[in-house]
């Protein structure tokens, strides 16, 4: 009799602490919104579709977002809040200042879902719906967005410094970031595909196209340098396109200008030069159909980084700052 109840007693325990160990990303489902938000998906899409139609360019920034939202303490639309008085926040970080764009869409995108379901849907997963709307709308995959993340009250820019890398790093530290999130070399190769569309600024690319000779193409070399001055504080926000063949398409081009020594930032062409990722940046220069199926598994990895769930953080009403 004791033993029996001991061991119902032991069963119940058990399951308890499975649940719990089972928690964080794995309360993310794809129909957290379904009866209380059914309408989400319809009321993101137009809005998304809107700003891509006025300006391609800004389907990746949007797409951008969600990457250095989830790079940082995880995806928790800590890098949609302005800086406060009490902190300063990612927006002036170094990756993001001069550079991050479209925080504007995102406050019409919440705006119409705050009036669809009033304080129901996190501004996280509104960037993280967001960034699959993007892509698809540039010609890029499909898939279903995990959802149930809720929203940070605060935000650091030292994370934000020390949390995405540069562009001038190496394969390594590439490599280590990305494990450190749970993300593989393959994720890196993949999800780095996003560069086939958007631009970057004169700042991000001069020391390679000055410096690189050996590792870029002479004649995409002169074509940046004609409107990238070599000396610094000149020109420095002027624009080049990641991927020159196709800059407003998702498409596999990025690969094949790896392949022939067009990669334009010097972290691009690390993952083609010599090392470990060569044989996957070559299958992906190869194949569209390999590209699009990491690209959406690699997406699906980074939007499951520590998220806030449950009753942790807040659902934000204004995505620029904490309720
Ligand atoms: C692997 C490490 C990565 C590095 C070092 C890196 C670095 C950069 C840099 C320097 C720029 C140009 C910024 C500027 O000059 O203003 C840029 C742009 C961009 N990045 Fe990355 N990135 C990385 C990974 C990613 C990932 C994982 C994504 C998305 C999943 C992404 C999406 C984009 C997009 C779409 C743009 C163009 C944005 C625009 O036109 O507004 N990047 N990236
Ligand atoms: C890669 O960069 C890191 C610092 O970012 C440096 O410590 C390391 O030596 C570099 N590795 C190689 C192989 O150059």
């Amino acid at each position: 009799m004791a033993s029996s109840s001991t061991t119902v007693f032991a069963t119940v325990v058990g399951l308890a602490l499975l649940l719990f160990v089972g928690s964080g990303s794995a309360q993310l489902n794809t129909n957290f919104y379904s009866k209380s938000c059914p309408k989400l998906f319809e009321t993101i899409y137009p809005v998304v579709q809107a700003a891509v139609r006025r300006e391609a360019r800004m389907g990746a920034s949007l797409l951008r977002l969600f990457f250095h939202d989830c790079f940082v303490n995880g995806c928790d639309g800590s890098i949609l809040l302005d800086d406060t008085s009490s902190f300063t926040g990612e927006k002036n970080a170094n990756p993001n200042r001069n550079s991050a764009r479209g925080f504007d869409v995102i406050d019409s995108i919440k705006s119409a879902v705050e009036k669809a379901c009033p304080g129901t849907v996190s501004c996280a997963d509104v960037l993280a719906v967001t960034a699959r709307d993007s892509t698809v709308l540039l010609g890029g995959p499909s898939w279903n967005v995990k959802l149930g993340r809720r929203d940070a009250r605060t935000a650091s820019q030292s994370a934000a410094n020390n949390g995405i890398p540069p562009p001038t790093s190496n394969l390594t530290r590439l490599v280590s970031r990305f494990n450190a999130l749970g993300l593989s070399a393959r994720d890196l190769v993949a999800l780095s595909g996003s560069h086939t569309v958007g631009q970057a600024r004169c700042t991000s690319f001069r020391a390679r196209i000055y410096n690189e000779r050996n590792t870029l193409d002479a004649s995409l070399a002169r074509t940046r340098q004609s409107n990238c001055p070599s000396r610094s504080g000149s020109g420095d926000n002027n624009l080049a396109p990641l991927d020159a063949q196709s800059p407003t398409t998702f498409d596999n081009s990025y690969f094949g200008n790896l392949v022939s020594r067009r990669g334009l930032l010097h972290s691009d062409q690390q993952l083609f030069s010599g090392g470990s990722t060569d044989s996957i940046v070559r299958s992906y220069s190869g194949s569209q159909g390999a590209f699009r199926s990491d690209f959406v598994s690699g997406m699906v990895k980074m939007g499951d980084i520590s998220p806030l769930t449950g009753s942790q953080g807040e659902i934000r009403r204004n995505c620029r700052r904490p309720n």
